[in-house]
């Protein structure tokens, strides 16, 4: 039997981890063994190049050193745990993946669509999720919600202009649209327990494992 592979998507602050560790407890109430991971990271190497990426040495990476980053860390991520996770029959959920390369790199960070497409053809074959949910939060109530969670300390990413970020909001409701059948988009706004029951009925309308 394979598994699934599920991501999670969405710009700063939208509680993503909160609803992949919520949803890993649900399954498992329902006898189905999932592994959580996130991107950058998930193995060793991965996670090396995540603290490359989040507290760069100097003066910080150009857009493309960092879109390559981002693509040789989820090759590895890719062919070391989640492959493997899937082929053993695993549901794998993973916080971010291919999508934030393109709406962050390919999008706000003007490497273009294509050149993230093939970058991913390189390193990992073209893989795509088999679903990817997209946690949609308007800008206003992410900046408060990000306040109280980050303070005036954030990474170098998350740290960049709002301009930045409402390109990366403009470029994953784009990318989500194009393609229905991968994506379904989770409105983020209410209780964390309101947002899983969302989180749920897309899950349960998508596949019929109930
Ligand atoms: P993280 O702390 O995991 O962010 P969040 O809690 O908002 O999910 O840090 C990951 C950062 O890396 C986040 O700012 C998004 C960014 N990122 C990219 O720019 N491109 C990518 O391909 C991925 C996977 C993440």
């Amino acid at each position: 039997m394979t598994g699934r592979f599920i991501v999670f998507e969405g710009g700063e602050g939208t509680g993503k981890s909160t609803q992949v560790r919520l949803l890993t407890e649900t399954l498992d109430t329902r006898g189905i063994a999932s592994v959580v991971t996130r991107e950058p990271g998930g193995t060793a190497g991965a996670e090396a190049i995540r603290s490359l990426l989040l507290n760069p040495p100097g003066e910080g990476w150009g857009p493309q050193a960092e879109a390559m980053l981002f693509a040789a860390a989820r090759s590895d991520h890719i062919n070391k745990l989640i492959k493997p996770a899937v082929a053993e029959g695993k549901w794998v959920l993973c916080d971010r993946y291919l999508d934030s390369s393109r709406a962050y790199q390919g999008g706000a960070g003007a490497v273009g669509d294509d050149a993230i497409l093939t970058l991913h053809d390189i390193g990992s074959e073209g893989l795509l999720p088999d679903l990817t949910l997209l946690i949609d939060v308007p800008a206003d109530q992410v900046a408060a919600r990000l306040k109280k969670r980050d303070g005036d300390v954030s990474d170098a990413i998350g740290g960049r202009d709002a301009a930045y970020h409402a390109a990366v909001n403009r470029t994953f409701r784009k990318i989500a649209e194009a393609e229905p059948d991968r994506f379904r988009i989770i409105d983020g706004q209410g209780s964390i327990e309101e947002v899983h029951q969302k989180v749920r009925d897309a899950i349960d309308s998508w596949t019929d494992f109930e």
